[in-house]
């Protein structure tokens, strides 16, 4: 294996300034605040969810009571796909500007968020959309959005990020512009993530753990506050996700995996130091060409990225190991203390049912080539360790 970089023995946290403008409005029957959350003088708003599981659980019903309350007339743009298309974008972007919108409103699961965030920047951009998510232009303005979560998972309800997928051209990329990609606000009742079935409840487990991890593995190497928040709330995941899992409507263990994915992400364990995100590209590079789960892709990728880069901070390793996963030190050295517990990660995902190799998803080696281009996109990418194509290979031929 080529280990490329290693740690300086920086032992300060980078300067950092921290600014997250979203309202995070969580809790039982708190749709009731929509209406006054709503911009003064907002008179169009533009409704944005995904294939209709907001009309079987009835959360359609609920929201729609309270925009009628607040007196604004609806638009609505449903059909938001899993892994959202630019081609929906493009639509939202079309409707926001002929209709004149001054509002949206996403309702659903992170693509459905995301997608709302590109259409929000789309609107006011005058070139194609596609420009934003490749960065080529930056946003100066955006429509005002919030959003209603119903999955727990990404928390792009309280981030920037948004990720959308290019089907003609096979590419899946993240993009954000903060504060214009950033919700006024989120609205999170754990009883809308009720009805989320098992294999996504499964996903958004893994998503939010792997957002965890991948901020965990970083240099420098101060930052004991953020270990031990990072490791509090990866612990807090493993103990609820079996017991969730055994009883989906259980709406206290809704509860905490909600909060859990929403801190997961929002910027608060990230402060002083860039996560790796290594994995998260070589993924959406995976979910670009095969459409699969995002969290399905991670699940597979991830622990093979974690095999490729022990050498590069072994203690880093085997302090997760024996900090999260309870791993036994005595009499044994770090490397198979570190060992174990990439072990440990890889049995507990099997154990709630996460998918272990790419061959799950009947995905061969006859597009690693492409896989392997589209991640390189941006260059050699990842901050715990530089990933080059050879690095990107050897993860994917690990993972088949
Ligand atoms: O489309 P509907 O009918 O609403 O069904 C959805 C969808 O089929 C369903 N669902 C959502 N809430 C439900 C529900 N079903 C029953 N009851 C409910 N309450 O779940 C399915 C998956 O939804 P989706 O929004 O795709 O899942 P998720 O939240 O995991 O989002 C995945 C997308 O987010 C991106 C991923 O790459 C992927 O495109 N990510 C976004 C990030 C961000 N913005 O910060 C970070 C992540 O790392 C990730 O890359
Ligand atoms: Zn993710």
């Amino acid at each position: 294996m080529v280990v490329r970089s290693h740690l300086k023995g920086d032992f300060f946290m980078d300067a950092f300034t921290f600014y997250n403008p979203t309202k995070l409005i969580f809790g039982k029957e708190q749709i009731n605040q929509l209406p006054s959350q709503l911009p003064s003088g907002t008179s169009k708003v533009l409704l944005v969810y995904g294939g209709g599981s907001i009309k079987k659980n009835g959360v359609y019903d609920q929201v729609m009571e309270q925009l009628k309350k607040a007196e604004v007339e609806v638009l609505e743009l449903s059909g938001v796909e899993p892994n959202p298309k630019l081609t929906t974008v493009e639509k939202g972007v079309d409707i926001c500007k002929t209709e004149q919108i001054d509002f949206l409103l996403a309702v659903g699961g992170g693509s459905v968020i995301d997608c709302t965030k590109t259409i929000a920047a789309g609107a006011k951009y005058d070139g194609a959309p596609w420009d934003l998510v490749t960065r080529e232009a930056q946003p100066q303005d955006a429509l005002p959005f919030g959003t209603v979560l119903t999955l727990a998972a990404t928390g792009s309800e309280m981030n920037a990020g948004a990720v959308i997928t290019n089907w003609e051209t096979n590419e899946k990329y993240g993009w954000g512009a903060p504060p214009f990609t950033n919700p006024a606000f989120s609205i999170l009742d754990p009883a809308y993530t009720a009805s989320v079935p098992k294999d996504q409840t499964i996903y958004g487990i893994v998503d939010m753990m792997t957002h965890m991890f991948e901020q965990y593995f970083h240099n420098p190497t101060q930052s004991p506050v953020q270990d031990e928040m990072i490791e509090g709330v990866l612990r807090t995941v493993i103990d609820t996700a079996p017991k969730l899992l055994e009883n989906l409507e259980s709406l206290e263990h809704r509860e905490t995996i909600l909060y859990a994915g929403t801190i997961a992400l929002n910027g608060m364990l990230q402060m002083g130091y860039r996560g790796d995100w290594a994995s998260h590209n070589i993924e959406h590079a995976v979910s670009a060409v095969y459409d699969i789960p995002h969290a399905g892709g991670l699940a597979i990728l991830f622990p093979n990225w974690m095999k490729h880069n022990l050498d590069v901070n072994e203690a880093r390793f085997a302090r997760l190991a024996t900090k999260v996963f309870g791993v036994e030190t005595e009499g044994r050295s770090e490397r198979e203390i570190a060992e174990e517990g990439i072990q440990e990660l890889r049995k507990f995902w099997t154990s709630i049912e996460a998918p272990e190799t790419l061959a799950d998803y009947n995905i061969g080696d006859d597009k690693f080539d492409v896989i392997v281009d589209r991640s390189m996109k941006r260059g050699p990418f990842g901050n715990f360790n530089k990933l080059h194509e050879e690095d990107v290979e050897k993860i994917l031929e690990m993972s088949k």
